[in-house]
């Protein structure tokens, strides 16, 4: 296949974003707002999004952050705990939030309020299988014996296995994947269980975060894996499997909170993302299979309608920015400074 100049897909949407709340929540909407119909919003602010009505006052925020002209749906999560009710999610699928957000207490930024036990919130998930909300997950076990490269595989073993023997018909989203081990599991499910992939995990592999120092740049979580993940991400998003969709999992934090001593988690991608993934696409010769990707599957998984609009990308070399401004901060995406082959036409 030659490459073509220009390419214009159906208006993609983002199934993992993190938008963060006041000033930088203002930062980086624009980002993604310019190139998405719609995102599922991460509830791990500071306090999490727990209730109906903390994700109804946060998804009143994001609009009224929105810049005029932009015309961007949020997609409301709530935040898993110990003490979720099953009226809780009642009330949830009732105000039109979409899906609710397992992260295992500990497992990543602002997840101190996660599950404890997964069989402590059975009846929760119970309740979401009635009322049809999606469950979201960050699959990796926090144990400290376990080796952080491994903690995702053995979340499968311990975890997904029994959740999907007990809740059959839970629609399950693995969020970003990034083992060949996770890509197999849902291949092996049936219809109710799909996963997310970001730009990050099918680009680099992990020594990106090691090339001549520590690039705190390129740490998230869960962590980059070696290169036969990466190429089984790859394989997997570019199969024109509907279970495999995108989710850029776009996680700001202010420059000076990524290098230092103790770095936070996350990568910067939504600026970039759309140019990203084609990038990702294209080094395998797959951009045919883009649309799909990311601007079909993950609708059609949620039960919502596709995007009327469309998004162009050419391919023009372009350069991103060493950072953003981000509140009275700064926001170094990932790959600052470097040269991207693709770029979103604008007007
Ligand atoms: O790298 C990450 N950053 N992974 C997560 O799971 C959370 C996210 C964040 O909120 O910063
Ligand atoms: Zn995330």
């Amino acid at each position: 296949m030659t490459t073509p100049l220009q390419l214009t897909l159906t208006r993609p949407d983002d199934w993992h974003l993190h938008l963060r709340d006041g000033e930088a929540l203002a930062a980086v909407l624009p980002h993604t707002a310019r190139q998405f119909a719609r995102a599922v919003i991460m509830p791990n602010l500071k306090p999490p999004v727990t209730t109906t009505a903390l994700a109804m006052e946060y998804r009143a925020r994001i609009l009224a952050a929105l810049p005029r002209g932009l015309d961007f749906e949020p997609l409301m999560t709530l935040y898993l705990t110990d003490v979720t009710s099953p009226q809780e999610i009642q009330a949830a699928a009732a105000a039109g939030v979409v899906a609710c957000k397992l992260y295992p207490s500990g497992a990543t930024t602002n997840s101190d309020s996660g599950v404890t036990r997964i069989e402590l919130i059975y009846p929760v998930l119970d309740a979401m299988q009635r009322h049809g909300l999606l469950l979201l997950i960050h699959a990796e076990v926090t144990d400290p014996q376990v080796d952080l490269f491994d903690r995702e595989a053995v979340f499968i073993e311990r975890h997904m296995k029994p959740l999907r023997a007990h809740f059959p018909e839970l629609n399950i989203v693995f969020e970003h994947i990034t083992t060949q081990d996770a890509v197999q599991f849902v291949q092996s499910q049936a219809i109710h269980t799909a996963a997310t992939l970001t730009a990050n995990h099918l680009l680099l592999n992990r020594n990106a975060i090691f090339v001549g120092g520590v690039r705190p740049h390129y740490y998230c979580l869960p962590v980059l894996k070696r290169e036969h993940h990466r190429l089984a991400l790859l394989a997997a998003a570019t199969s024109a499997d509907p279970r495999f969709f995108l989710g850029t999992d776009s996680a700001p934090h202010a420059v000076h909170l990524k290098e230092h001593a103790c770095g936070c988690a996350g990568c910067y991608t939504a600026a970039s993302a759309m140019e990203l993934y084609a990038q990702a696409f294209e080094s395998v010769q797959a951009l045919d299979k883009l649309e799909g990707f990311a601007a079909h599957f993950g609708a059609d998984f949620y039960g919502l309608p596709r995007n009327q609009g469309t998004l162009t990308l050419r391919r023009e070399s372009w350069q991103l920015p060493q950072s953003y401004p981000y509140g009275k901060d700064l926001l170094t995406p990932l790959f600052a400074k470097e040269h991207l082959p693709w770029r979103v036409v604008t007007e």
